[in-house]
């Protein structure tokens, strides 16, 4: 599976691209606002520091407006992934931008019908979000399964993203189902190598080894 990390915080990608995690990222006007930074300077420092595709969001709501910013997003650079959210205007966007050969990912999609729909509009990533499912008490995962199922049915290699992962859960869970990318905080990525037994066998091995009173280097 491969891992996009869902910031705009340079460093913070930079810290886990460096240990060879990141295969993109994700960034979204919420994002954007956080990082403080203007969209155009941060999304090119992005897209220069890592290979994979890296999501910019348009924030037009009309087919031709998302198309234009699209086009500007997608001049940034090569890696650029033109975010578009997943309205009937968005999927006209996403037909027409994926057939300028960009790529394009499909963001806000809560349903297996929207997935389908996107995938018919060319979509190159599909962005199911399970926290927000989560949130109010229906099952993201069961949304991830339909959308493999569905996909796998009829061929179709838009690639499924799960976003909104907001657990080391959601990500053993979207990894078990297979799911394609997942988009995760840099902190969740960082948790899944967290175990108490490590931890604790570590802290183990640690005191014996005082005890040799050896030295390795
Ligand atoms: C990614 O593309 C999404 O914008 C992101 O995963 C949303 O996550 P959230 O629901 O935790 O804000």
């Amino acid at each position: 599976m491969k891992f996009f990390v869902d910031t705009a915080e340079v460093d913070q990608i930079a810290e886990l691209n460096d240990l060879g995690m990141v295969d993109g990222v994700t960034t979204n006007p919420s994002l954007i606002m956080k990082s403080g930074r203007d969209i155009i300077e941060v999304t090119k420092e992005i897209a220069e520091m890592v290979d994979g595709p890296v999501s910019a969001e348009v924030v037009a709501l009309e087919a031709d407006a998302m198309i234009e910013e699209g086009r500007k997003l997608a001049k940034i650079a090569d890696n650029i992934a033109v975010k578009v959210p997943l309205t009937w205007a968005g999927l006209k966007a996403c037909n027409v931008l994926s057939n300028e050969g960009n790529m394009v990912n499909v963001t806000l999609c809560f349903s297996a019908n929207q997935a389908l729909l996107a995938a018919k509009a060319g979509a190159t990533f599909i962005s199911p979000f399970i926290g927000r499912l989560d949130d109010i008490n229906l099952d993201g995962m069961e949304l991830i399964s339909d959308i493999r199922q569905i996909y796998d049915n009829y061929g179709y290699d838009t690639q499924i993203l799960a976003a909104s992962i907001r657990s080391v859960n959601h990500a053993y869970q979207a990894a078990m189902i297979g799911s394609d990318v997942m988009t995760a905080p840099p902190a969740v990525i960082k948790k899944m190598a967290e175990h108490p037994l490590t931890d604790a066998g570590l802290d183990a091995f640690m005191k014996d080894w005082a005890k040799t009173g050896q030295k390795i280097v």
